[in-house]
């Protein structure tokens, strides 16, 4: 993070911050210094590969025993979307720094709904792009708990885990469970892409990260989508969350 404001929490947690800009050799390499395991998490971006290049070069300079990527299971050669080369490119750089590395890869986060609580809250509609599409959604929290099991258990070098949630759901079905859990109807508007574009705009100033997230959705649309599979329970121990239990979590965030 670029300022120690934002992890007040975890300061007061006793969590020693280092604050800089990943654009920074010296703000990086401060940071580094005495590190033996990173995880770099970079948000969407037309930097970010190179953000991602520099924080691993300066890992290896460092002498980073393990690094950890929060990529994704498309970032792979042939998934030409931004947002997917941005991390298969950026995992073949560490792939060839010489670090011992290991990749975390959700699947799309539940928690990407929290944008649409507003008109959940006020309109009991989410509007989105995916027309009929689908998505074996993951909690994030399990994410988080998937690289803090990698930080803190032995063999996971060389790994790569992609992993889902527990169940692939359309939108329309995504609204079956807010209304059930929330108790009130929500109904999913499948908006048209390019209104969706031009309302998303108002949010990402970035014409890139806009482009980019857009053409995600697109994908999702056309009928992309990843099967669930079991990997979360194989290194966990138990079963992903449920979409009930995150509406049920964040439900004073969508009511
Ligand atoms: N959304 C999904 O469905 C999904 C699924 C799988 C994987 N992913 C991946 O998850 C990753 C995380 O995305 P996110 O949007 O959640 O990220 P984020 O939390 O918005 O950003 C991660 C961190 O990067 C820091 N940061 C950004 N620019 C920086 C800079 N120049 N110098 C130093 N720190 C900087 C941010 O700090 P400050 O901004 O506070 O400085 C923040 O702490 C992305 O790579 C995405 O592709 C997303």
């Amino acid at each position: 993070m670029r300022t120690a404001d934002k992890a007040a929490a975890l300061s007061a947690a006793g969590v020693e911050i280092a604050a800089g800009n990943g654009n920074s050799r010296t703000d990086v390499a401060a940071a580094l210094k005495g590190v033996d395991r990173a995880v770099l998490i970079y948000p969407n971006g037309e930097q970010q590969l190179e953000l991602a290049k520099l924080f691993v070069d300066q890992a290896a300079a460092a002498g980073v025993k393990d690094l950890v990527q929060l990529s994704s299971p498309e970032a792979l050669e042939h998934m030409k979307i931004p947002v997917h080369q941005t991390h298969y490119k950026s995992e073949q750089h560490i792939k060839q720094s010489g670090l011992a590395w290991t990749m975390v890869r959700p699947n799309f986060f539940m928690q990407n709904f929290l944008a649409n609580a507003h008109t959940i809250k006020t309109e009991g509609k989410f509007y989105l792009p995916m027309g009929d599409g689908r998505a074996a959604m993951t909690d994030t929290r399990d994410a988080a708990a998937v690289i803090a099991q990698v930080l803190t258990t032995p063999g996971h070098q060389g790994k790569s885990y992609d992993f889902t949630g527990p169940a692939v759901l359309t939108f329309t079905e995504v609204a079956a469970i807010f209304s059930k859990v929330l108790q009130k109807p929500v109904t999913y508007v499948n908006q048209d892409a390019d209104s969706y574009k031009a309302y998303l705009g108002q949010f990402l100033k970035s014409t890139w990260h806009n482009d980019a997230v857009c053409e995600i959705f697109g994908e999702i649309r056309r009928g992309y989508f990843m099967p669930a599979n079991d990997n979360f329970k194989q290194l966990m121990g138990r079963e992903p969350t449920s979409f009930e239990q995150f509406v049920a979590d964040h439900r004073a965030v969508f009511t």
